[in-house]
């Protein structure tokens, strides 16, 4: 039997955990009436990592797969020097290197004051510091809502459920209204949205660049049209090494421009089939190349990665997801012809962002990535 209690959250206690394991539907939905999120557990005390969170075995973290001994390297760049024209071949290199090998890069002088990343971050922080009563009126799966609070997308979906919860909102094409936010969130939202989309489109310049095409190249056929900023809310795990934070994954979006937590690290990057560290580089942001954009062009193939699950927390990271989402388009995305030759055939086939999208959503959690889906 399952003991959430829809009505009272502090009663989900540590017999939950010890339940015997036999409807992982029931506890999935007892949890999701709560609409507290994971936070909700931490808050009523639990010690231990309830069932439906934890991994088999061979999905948990161990220390063979994770490469404790190396570095991967991945390159900082600084963008200050931009508008100058011989230091922009030089950002431009270092991008195209960034891109064809690993698939991420970080940024500084990208733009964005302190200010205004910190106070994004500490408005998601604050929104998951309210009262349970608080966050409950935003928590929905409803897709009509501009602003939503959930944990696990693909909750039903997933073979496992990710010890994160999460805060949605489509900035771009049509933002929200101002009273769809929560007061702490409100004017910071929209500011922290102007400015990622203003580094989003230099960004996608020197991708463009980095191909040997026009400058305005990717902005023209839209890759910046779509922003989708999400505050991943990562709270402090009892035994994380029964579960994630997320697990393995490639963003389904053009271009990720993440800001991780200053404090506490966790993220991990697949490379060459072993897991790196990403330790946070204070002030910069990590950008990686998602699906729709290896789908376009010739980059490195998949950027996987994973977030782990912490004793320390909460982890709180914001990330800007370039991509117009389930919003309906006629625009179709293939592979970029000026870039097709009989030495580099297409390997994807064209869609719209609102199908490929819908294929990934049709997979839950279980699908790494979707690209398989436009494979040729
Ligand atoms: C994501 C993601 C990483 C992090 O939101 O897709 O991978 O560190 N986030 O929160
Ligand atoms: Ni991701």
């Amino acid at each position: 039997m399952v003991d959430f209690n829809t009505n009272n959250t502090t009663s989900i206690s540590a017999e939950t955990t010890t339940m015997k394991y036999d409807d992982r539907r029931a506890e999935l939905q007892a949890f999701d009436d709560t609409k507290t999120g994971v936070k909700g557990l931490i808050d009523a005390g639990i010690t231990k990592v309830p069932q439906m969170f934890i991994r088999p075995l061979e999905q948990r973290i161990d220390n063979s797969d994770t490469n404790d001994d190396k570095r991967l390297d991945i390159p900082v760049i600084d963008l200050a020097d931009v508008i100058d024209d011989v230091k922009r071949k030089v950002i431009i290199d270092r991008v195209r290197q960034a891109s064809e090998t690993i698939g991420f890069f970080q940024v500084v002088n990208h733009g964005i004051p302190s200010e205004v990343m910190d106070e994004i971050v500490e408005g998601v922080r604050k929104f998951h510091a309210q009262e349970g009563e608080e966050r409950k009126k935003y928590y929905t799966r409803e897709k009509t809502r501009r602003f939503v609070y959930y944990s696990n997308f693909d909750l039903f979906q997933a073979p496992f459920t990710n010890w994160r919860d999460t805060l949605i909102c489509m900035m771009a094409p049509n933002p929200p209204n101002p009273q769809d936010f929560p007061e702490m969130l409100r004017e910071i939202q929209i500011e922290y949205s102007k400015h990622v989309m203003k580094l989003g489109s230099l960004l996608f310049e020197l991708l463009s660049e980095a191909l040997g095409l026009k400058p305005s190249y990717l902005n023209e056929i839209g890759c910046c049209e779509g922003l989708t900023i999400i505050g991943n809310y990562y709270p402090p795990c009892p035994e994380p090494e029964l579960t994630l934070g997320i697990a393995r994954h490639c963003d389904n979006d053009f271009l990720t421009v993440l800001r991780q937590d200053d404090y506490i690290s966790g993220l991990q990057v697949l490379h060459q089939n072993h897991w790196f560290d990403v330790p946070p580089v204070p002030g910069a942001l990590l950008i990686n190349i998602g699906d729709l954009l290896q789908a376009s062009l010739y980059f490195h193939g998949l950027t996987e990665h994973r977030v782990l699950a912490n004793k320390e927390g909460p982890r709180v990271t914001v990330a800007g997801f370039f991509s117009t989402h389930l919003q309906p388009s006629t625009r179709v995305f293939g592979p970029i012809k000026e870039l097709v030759t009989d030495q580099n055939p297409p390997l994807y086939r064209a869609t719209t962002v609102k199908d490929f999208v819908m294929a990934f959503h049709a997979k839950g959690a279980t699908a790494v990535s979707s690209l398989a889906y436009l494979r040729l």
